[in-house]
């Protein structure tokens, strides 16, 4: 039995199995009611909700799979597309919170499993320390695909050391080359990236790869030291399109051609449907394995 939170419905439905809401009513004053109505009694429950702009959506989650267990859910497992906080994994500075750990210690015991797309999986370099059954779906070959369908000769290029792992994996898949770039960030919207050297690739068109595009000024900073080399105007392809206020504005600034997302987060650019992939990571083995 799949239910689908507020929002989450149209990717839940393609996800294989009876979908159920979980309601969610917001009081005047803020405080919100959560309502189950399916019979959950025995059921094995996966649970849809994304965890973009987490905040608000974080107490009627906690609600949610605690009124699960109530109702005699026999498993309950969460899916969430986007797993939020991940790049919170260390004490940058004296006194921060490390907000991934308090994450996994606030809803892993509520749950029996987790389901996520390409989680930011960097200084922790594996969810099995933190969520009970984790289990990571990778969207390189959607993004793959895209880009096959979209971009001709490509040249993949990450924007910094961390989106290693994602341009990789699509760069492989498509058959193509790849590099990666240096990123300095002196705050959230002050980002600087290394010059690349395209001298061994000639006649490609590069497109930036990224797991996350929050302010977008990662993607933009890089695309606009390709522009300062004359390549074509760079595509886009990021995993998670969280998109925060002015991150459209400065990809058009910076030059940047198409830009596409998965519809782990809705944006104006999920464009790449990772319901397939995220349908057969829930479906149960086959009989006998
Ligand atoms: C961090 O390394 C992530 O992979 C992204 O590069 C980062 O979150 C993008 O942030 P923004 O879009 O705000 O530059």
């Amino acid at each position: 039995m799949i239910l689908a939170f507020p929002g989450n419905g149209s990717l839940a439905a393609r996800l294989g199995g009876p979908v159920h809401p979980v309601h969610v009513h917001q009081f005047p004053d803020g405080e919100s009611l959560v309502r189950i109505e399916a019979d959950v009694q025995g059921a094995c429950v996966d649970v849809v909700c994304t965890l973009d702009r987490p905040d608000p959506k974080l107490f009627p989650l906690v609600v949610a799979l605690r009124t699960l267990r109530e109702l005699g859910a026999a498993r309950i497992r969460l899916v969430a597309p986007y797993l939020c906080y991940m790049r919170q994994d260390r004490r940058f500075h004296p006194g921060e919170g490390v907000s991934a750990p308090v994450l996994a210690s606030m809803l892993g015991p509520l749950v029996d499993g987790l389901v996520t797309v390409d989680p930011h999986l960097h200084r922790i370099t594996s969810l099995d320390t933190l969520w009970p059954r984790p289990v990571v779906v990778h969207a390189a070959p959607a993004l793959a695909a895209w880009v096959a369908e979209h971009v001709r000769d490509p040249l993949f290029i990450g924007p910094d050391e961390e989106s290693a792992q994602w341009v990789g994996a699509v760069a492989h898949l498509a058959g193509a080359p790849s590099t990666v770039l240096r990123k300095e960030r002196r705050g959230d919207r002050d980002v600087d990236v290394s010059l690349p050297d395209l001298d061994r690739w000639p006649g490609r068109t590069p497109v930036l790869v990224d797991d996350i595009a929050s302010t977008a000024r990662t993607l933009a900073a890089a695309a606009a030291q390709l522009r300062r080399l004359g390549t074509p105007p760079p595509a886009c392809v990021v995993v998670h399109a969280l998109f925060a206020e002015g991150a459209a504005e400065a990809l058009v600034e910076a030059g940047v051609g198409l830009v596409a997302s998965t519809n782990t987060v809705i944006a104006p650019t999920s464009v790449i449907d990772i319901a397939p992939l995220l349908a057969q990571a829930l479906a149960p083995p086959p009989e006998g394995v």
